[in-house]
């Protein structure tokens, strides 16, 4: 379960920083950068960085769950790694690269580089080449290539929220970066773009519950904030794994009740 950090332009290193140890407190696991947000000077990688590692510590402590943070990297090829690992040197655990942008080689590069540590991978300018019937390719065609230059997660669409593929292809494509393939190692499925604690229980039936399930304004534009968006987030996934109804949990479930009174469900 992870968030995105929202608004994703504009704010100041502290401010994020409140954010992310918000989401954190919520029990996420995972926070990451947006697509639009690299590194601009009101808000510095190596500043990001090392902000969102200490809320992370702070969730930590609170929680006893450490939750990862992807920082946005996307750079020019000749940079790439360069600024990867000064990510790292001020504290992020996880990479993030917009890879239509940067490029499969940037991202090879990056894969290869011995950083040891994940590299979650943004699609965002697929549906430019994805979505014409007419023109372009599938984005499975995306995803083999990603596999093959070594993204660890990989953003393949929801079955349910703003970015809804095919479902049946969204399916596919996770299950084809799941399972065997040339001995190259899998890539984790994310869902993301327009879920919220009511679209949970469809995205888990259709695409399993083997993938990253996120959620930006579906957690933090909660009534209660970002802290009760991500509990609320947790309860809905809660609730499916245990095979029970969302309104049922609901009811007993104070945080999930407010989301699906102010969200609905699928
Ligand atoms: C977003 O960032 O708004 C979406 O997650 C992008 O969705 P897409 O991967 O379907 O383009
Ligand atoms: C993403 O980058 O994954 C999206 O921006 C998701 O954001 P949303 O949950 O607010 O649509
Ligand atoms: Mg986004």
């Amino acid at each position: 379960m992870g968030t995105i950090v929202k608004p994703n332009v504009g704010l100041t290193p502290s401010e994020f920083q409140d954010i992310v140890y918000e989401a954190a407190a919520g029990g996420v696991d995972f926070v990451k950068d947006d697509e639009l947000l690299v590194d601009p000077d009101y808000c510095p990688i190596e500043e990001r960085a090392a902000a969102a590692s200490e809320a992370l510590d702070r969730g930590e402590d609170e929680t006893g769950r450490r939750a990862l943070y992807a920082c946005n990297i996307t750079d020019r090829a000749d940079r790439i790694v360069d600024t990867a690992q000064d990510a790292i040197d001020n504290g992020a655990p996880c990479l993030m690269v917009n890879v239509i942008t940067a490029g499969f080689s940037a991202l090879r590069a990056l894969a290869e580089a011995n950083l040891d540590v994940p590299i979650h991978v943004h699609r965002n300018f697929h549906a430019a080449f994805t979505r014409d019937s007419k023109h372009g390719v599938k984005m499975r065609v995306i995803a083999k290539l990603v596999r093959m230059a070594g993204g660890d997660q990989l953003h393949t669409g929801t079955a349910a929220g703003k970015m809804e593929g095919q479902r049946g292809e969204v399916r596919m494509i996770n299950d084809f970066l799941r399972g065997d393939w040339h001995g190259l190692k899998t890539t984790f499925p994310v869902a993301s773009g327009g879920i919220h604690p009511g679209l949970v229980k469809r995205n888990i039936e259709v695409l399993g519950n083997d993938i990253v399930i996120q959620a930006g304004g579906g957690i933090h534009g909660h009534p209660d904030g970002t802290r009760s968006g991500a509990k609320a987030m947790r309860q809905a996934i809660e609730s499916s794994m245990k095979g029970r109804s969302i309104e049922d949990y609901a009811e007993t479930h104070e945080e999930l009740k407010k989301a699906i009174e102010y969200w609905g469900t699928a």
